[in-house]
């Protein structure tokens, strides 16, 4: 038995804007059941008490230095299940707003005192809770100065055992970059903020942090563990990576099937399996329907869910349906993001409303739908770390079409790969033309009912349950735990 605490800012069922908060709240369970001890230490949102009144306030009083001032907080307990309790940090200051890191596309500009402040509460957490946490797993750059503050208590006198930390990098892009007048926030010496440390071009980078003070790294594919010691990926920290290269590992997220799932989900009107799809030609019909295009088998549908962002190819996707909307088929989007995005996709449903519907917003119960009711779903991402919708989309029968990059590489298999066990369709450049030629794939294979059906099974076939993603954590912490070298050896 292994005594873990996950940090992170955002875990499902609680809060989330994407894949973060899926693969924190499903790695806990998962290491949970398999009869670990457990905690995740998340900010408490606005909203997150009404949904979950069972919340307890617990006797972990919170004050801390943050530059030159102090704040005080509280921790908030949800015993979920045996083995797994959910620290919130209550700081309705910093917290208690209507969204999770932005208003209207631009970040709250005290973003650096609100994660700072978690990253503190979650070390104190990791020192000092009763049952002694060994490993402390952080994620992202919001969560990246935790092993550093980890490090430093343990030079501190009496505090030589002090918890391994992991840090798993789920988007090297986003790294928490603030200027260095905002490490004062930290109340830590001056003698960290050096190129070696925390500062980044004489600026303070949180994610960078994390790369050099926990102990283990993993980021979420086997491919995007190699690209990113890449200039290409490596956001400009890819000679930092491939320093710590013996303590990077990619392990693939895994998906929570009880959650994501066609024949018992709570979001899908007709429940289907591989053995009989007729519920998910009916949750065609249904979402044709209420996304107000006209309800007809026969006409392919693709759809599309995420964040409206560069990383995911929207720019891309935009070209490509331009191209391919002169032929029969139907496109549907969810996703909430960059503005200029989110109107330039309205404006293409204002010119094709009988082929394409927007909904802007963030609508957990419509992203399954949207996977239940389409044929194929487009991902021609960027880059792409892991990727969950790809996978949903592969349990849900909705082909999966990507770009050979990262998680997408890893999970989608092509015909020109194996063609006994193609499950999506991939393209390798960049450009509305290769994601309109890989569509035009699509609408090939969809006149092949056959063939159709073969992909169909493969994809809801394919098996990325959390044992898996899990098992390959506790290796890597038990690595960590081992602690193969010191840290002023390795950096
Ligand atoms: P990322 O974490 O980069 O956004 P992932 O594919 O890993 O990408 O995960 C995205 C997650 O967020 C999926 O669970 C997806 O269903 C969900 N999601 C993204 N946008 C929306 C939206 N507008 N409404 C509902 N769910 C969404
Ligand atoms: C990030 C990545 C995405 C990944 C998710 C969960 O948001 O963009 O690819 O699936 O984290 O790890």
């Amino acid at each position: 038995m292994m005594k873990i605490l996950l940090g992170s800012s955002e875990v499902h069922p609680y809060s989330k804007t994407g894949g973060l908060a899926d693969m924190v709240g499903a790695l806990a369970r998962t290491l949970a059941r398999a009869g670990h001890r457990v905690g995740v230490v998340t900010p408490l949102y606005q909203g997150i008490p009404g949904r979950f009144p069972e919340l307890k306030p617990l006797d972990l009083p919170l004050d801390f230095p943050l530059g030159a001032r102090r704040v005080r907080g509280g921790v908030l307990g949800l015993e979920v299940e045996r083995g797994l309790t959910i620290y919130f940090i209550d700081q309705p200051g910093f917290y208690q707003r209507p969204d999770l890191y932005q208003s209207h596309g631009t970040d709250y500009p005290d973003n650096a005192e609100r994660f700072i402040f978690l990253s503190k509460a979650i070390a104190h957490l990791a020192l000092h809770l009763s049952w002694k946490p060994e490993l402390l797993h952080v994620n992202d750059w919001q969560t990246g100065f935790a092993p550093l503050f980890i490090h430093h208590q343990k030079r501190l006198p009496g505090w030589g055992n002090v918890p391994h930390s992991c840090l798993t990098i789920h988007n090297l892009a986003y790294q928490g970059l603030f200027p260095a007048g905002q490490y004062a926030a930290a109340n830590l010496p001056w003698e960290y903020f050096t190129p070696d440390g925390v500062e980044f071009y004489g600026q303070m980078n949180c994610l960078k942090t994390g790369i050099r003070y926990a102990g283990v790294l993993a980021t979420v594919s086997p491919r995007y563990a190699r690209e990113i010691t890449t200039p290409e990926f490596g956001c400009g920290l890819d000679g930092l990576l491939r320093h710590r290269r013996r303590s990077l590992f990619g392990i693939l997220n895994g998906v929570d099937y009880d959650e994501w799932n066609t024949s018992n989900g709570p979001y899908i009107k007709h429940h289907y399996s591989s053995g009989n799809l007729r519920g998910k030609a009916a949750n065609k019909l249904e979402l044709q329907r209420e996304m107000g295009l006209p309800e007809d088998d026969a006409i392919p549908l693709f759809g599309s869910i995420g964040r409206l962002v560069e990383q995911k190819g929207v720019d891309v996707m935009l070209g490509a349906l331009e191209e391919m909307l002169g032929t029969r088929l139907q496109f549907v989007l969810l996703g909430t993001g960059t503005p200029v995005f989110q109107r330039a996709y309205q404006q293409l449903a204002r010119r094709f409303p009988s082929k394409v519907s927007v909904q802007i917003g963030f609508d957990e119960a419509l992203s399954h739908r949207v996977e239940a009711g389409c044929d194929f779903v487009l991902m021609p991402s960027r880059f792409e770390p892991c990727g969950l919708n790809q996978l949903y989309s592969l349990r849900f029968g909705a082909i999966p079409i990507v770009r050979a990059t990262g998680g997408l590489d890893d999970t989608v298999i092509d015909v020109r790969e194996n063609p006994d066990k193609a499950n999506g369709i991939k393209f390798a450049e960049y450009s509305a033309p290769a994601l309109a030629k890989a569509i035009r794939k699509a609408l090939v294979l969809y006149q092949a009912p056959q063939l159709l059906h073969q992909f169909r099974q493969n994809a809801m076939a394919a098996d990325f349950s959390w044992k898996h993603t899990a098992t390959e954590y506790l290796k890597i912490y038990r690595h960590g735990m081992e602690g193969e070298k010191s840290l002023t050896e390795s950096c």
